[in-house]
């Protein structure tokens, strides 16, 4: 039984196939049962209508095979419905020897991936395809969770302790990744992507590992860190505020921090910034970014800084 995309995202990885055909199967027994219930509902109001003064209801008892036959079809139902339902869970929850392991970080508010090499990005995560990835998951604040809808996979990422999850990707292709554990203010912007890529593209990819491109300009590159390391957020280069300070317009501007003190927005504020965001807090924030010490190279910060520039 499988409706195939009708309402369900495409099935992208090899357990998705397995789990929709068991949500099509409750949800296709849950509507039959509806159907009969509604339909012996309606049947009974006209057959059992009030039909003068003195029609009243005769002494009703009880039936037993009536009363057997209820609750045995629901029991049996329930009982192959769980049976089915394990088998699904056992297999998503045991990840295969072979797999590819990859460490996730959920962070306020974004996710950063941790690559056996060492290599680290954030918010998008690069796996090869047709071969089984194990993700180790922790947070370093509050409960996130990692959902995938197109591998039907989702998982609470905890403070203080690991989590895992494994899937498979079938073929190369991008699949969107919500956090769906509702974690603050930018709750709904910690959004990443799973990019799916054959083994030799992969290992290409890893050998690089995200660093900027030879011929990109440095406010360019600034540009796509902002956007794929989960700046945008919390800061706007419209203007507009959303968590801390907008970007735009900023570079060498004033600015007053809680503890009395005040500065100027120059390369070393924005370094400062950005690797210990809790060094100087702009009055009228909340003290709420986590530290991006590590996760950029000082190419990669000058980058930033360059982009922030060019944000007039
Ligand atoms: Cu992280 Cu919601």
């Amino acid at each position: 039984m499988n409706f195939g995309n009708f309402f369900l995202p495409p099935q992208k990885s090899t357990i998705a196939g397995e789990v929709d055909q068991l949500f099509n199967f409750i949800n296709l027994v849950s509507a039959v049962i509806l159907l009969g219930i509604v339909v012996a509902i309606v049947f009974f109001i006209f057959k059992y209508k009030r039909k003068s003064e003195n029609d009243t209801t005769s002494l009703v008892d009880h039936n037993t095979t009536l009363e057997v036959t209820w609750t045995a079809i629901p029991l049996f139902l329930i009982i192959y419905v769980f049976i089915w339902g394990f088998q699904d869970f056992m297999k998503m929850r045991t990840t295969p020897g072979d797999s590819y392991e990859i460490h996730v970080t959920g962070k306020s508010w974004f996710w950063e991936y941790t690559y056996a090499n060492g290599g680290k990005v954030l918010n998008d995560l690069y796996v090869p395809a047709g071969k089984p990835i194990k993700l180790v998951m922790t947070s370093s604040d509050v409960l996130h969770s990692f959902y995938v809808p197109d591998y039907r996979i989702k998982q609470d990422v905890v403070p203080g302790r690991y989590t895992t999850v494994w899937f498979e990707v079938m073929e190369p292709g991008e699949s969107v990744i919500f956090c769906t554990e509702y974690c603050g203010r930018s709750h709904s912007d910690m959004i990443g992507k799973v990019v799916a890529l054959e083994q030799s593209e992969f290992d290409e990819w890893l050998r690089s590992s995200g660093g900027k491109p030879e011929d990109m300009p440095l406010a360019e590159w600034g540009e796509k860190l902002y956007t794929s390391s989960g700046c945008q957020a919390c800061h706007s280069v419209d203007g507009s505020q959303i968590v801390g300070p907008s970007f735009k317009g900023s570079w060498e501007s004033a600015r007053q921090f809680e503890d009395g003190t005040s500065g100027v927005v120059d390369e070393n504020y924005i370094r400062e910034s950005i690797i210990n965001p809790s060094a100087k807090i702009v009055k009228g924030y909340p003290p709420v970014m986590a530290s991006y010490d590590g996760l950029f190279s000082d190419e990669d910060l000058s980058a930033i800084i360059e982009y922030i520039k060019s944000l007039k």
